[in-house]
């Protein structure tokens, strides 16, 4: 095979989903994720079911998407894994298994940080919206992170506003526990909240200076008004479910928003990309077009397919680094905590 071409398949094995994407350059071949149900039944992840489930998962995903790229092994370049952050189990079995192949293959093996991938997913070649120009601020907003991260070129990233407490998604999930909904609940929420009055309750916005986060002391409020409410009415969450999604969702929507604009002023930069999993929320992504409309804001939201963990992410930035011959050695090792 001609070799103007880069191939490179990319895994991502962080937390939950299994994921195994293959490129040619920029574009995607393939991309295919395997959630993990299992964790449905308890309420959130359980790290031990979830390396095991990976276990099982990994090559069939791995096959998958090599066959649907039309690729074979030996043509690949490289191979690139997510490194950090995430559940260190997890994440052992991807790194092993990129390790393992690239040694078996003879081709070089290439570390890819998680957050960093959630932001240059922007730059996969779609044919749709081109990749935002530098420098921008992105904000990452998943089940760990709740960042805004200036970015100045494809690995120059620095982190202005970061969460005092409990990321965004966490927020979402351990509300949404609260009013009885599955794990994890940030869709559902999102769902809910579309029948629903954002303007019935009102939960307080947390008072952090500068540009940093807090969740947890909305978690407090939403426990404390939903103890209130059904101690006089213990079918309270059940019949106000939409209103109380919607009303949450909001105060969630506005804070980020109020940060955003507070960032946009201090850094003079109104090109906006989110990345990570609560980018999926249409409240959110509702928030951004109107700041396109109203503000003149330059907004970059990711495609449904890669918003949630996915290699697809992973592929681009091993893209990058293969053209900067950014490899790493065999002997690197997962990082469940990993600063950007
Ligand atoms: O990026 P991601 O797939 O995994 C992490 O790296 O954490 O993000 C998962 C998080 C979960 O907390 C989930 O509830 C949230 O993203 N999420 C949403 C939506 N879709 C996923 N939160 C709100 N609205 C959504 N539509
Ligand atoms: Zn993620």
């Amino acid at each position: 095979m001609e070799n103007e071409n880069i191939y490179i398949l990319a895994i991502e094995s962080s937390c939950d989903d299994t994921s195994a994407a293959v490129f040619r350059n920029n574009k995607k071949l393939s991309n295919f994720i395997a959630n993990q149900s299992i964790h449905e039944a308890y309420g959130g992840v359980v790290p031990e079911l979830a390396s095991r489930a990976h276990q099982k998962n990994i090559v069939p995903v791995v096959d998958q998407a090599l066959k649907t790229a039309g690729i074979k092994k030996e043509d690949l370049s490289a191979i690139a894994f997510t490194k950090g952050p995430g559940l260190l189990g997890s994440l052992l079995v991807g790194s092993s298994f990129a390790k393992s192949l690239a040694m078996g293959l003879n081709i070089p093996l290439i570390d890819v940080h998680h957050m960093q991938a959630h932001i240059l997913a922007h730059f996969i070649d779609d044919n749709e919206k081109p990749a935002p120009q530098f420098p921008f601020l992105a904000l990452t907003i998943s089940g760990g992170h709740t960042q805004i991260i200036k970015v100045s070129n494809h690995f120059k990233m620095e982190v202005i506003g970061n969460t005092l407490d409990d990321a965004v998604g966490e927020a979402f999930d351990k509300c949404g526990k609260m009013m009885g909904l599955g794990y994890p609940a940030g869709p559902l929420i999102d769902k809910l909240a579309k029948q629903g009055d954002p303007d019935r309750f009102s939960f307080s916005k947390p008072n952090v200076k500068g540009l940093d986060f807090s969740f947890s002391g909305l978690k407090t409020a939403v426990l404390y008004f939903l103890q209130k409410e059904r101690k006089q009415n213990p079918e309270f969450v059940e019949e106000n479910i939409e209103d109380l999604c919607a009303s949450f969702q909001k105060t969630v929507v506005e804070i980020l928003m109020d940060k955003l604009r507070m960032a946009v002023k201090e850094t003079g930069i109104n090109r906006i990309a989110i990345g990570g999993g609560v980018s999926a929320n249409s409240g959110i992504r509702n928030a951004l077009k109107d700041a396109e409309n109203k503000l003149g804001w330059d907004c970059y939201i990711p495609n449904f397919e890669y918003c949630l963990d996915n290699a697809a992410m992973i592929a681009i930035v091993g893209y990058y680094k293969y053209l900067n011959q950014e490899f790493t050695d065999f002997s690197t090792t997962s990082k469940a905590r990993f600063e950007l």
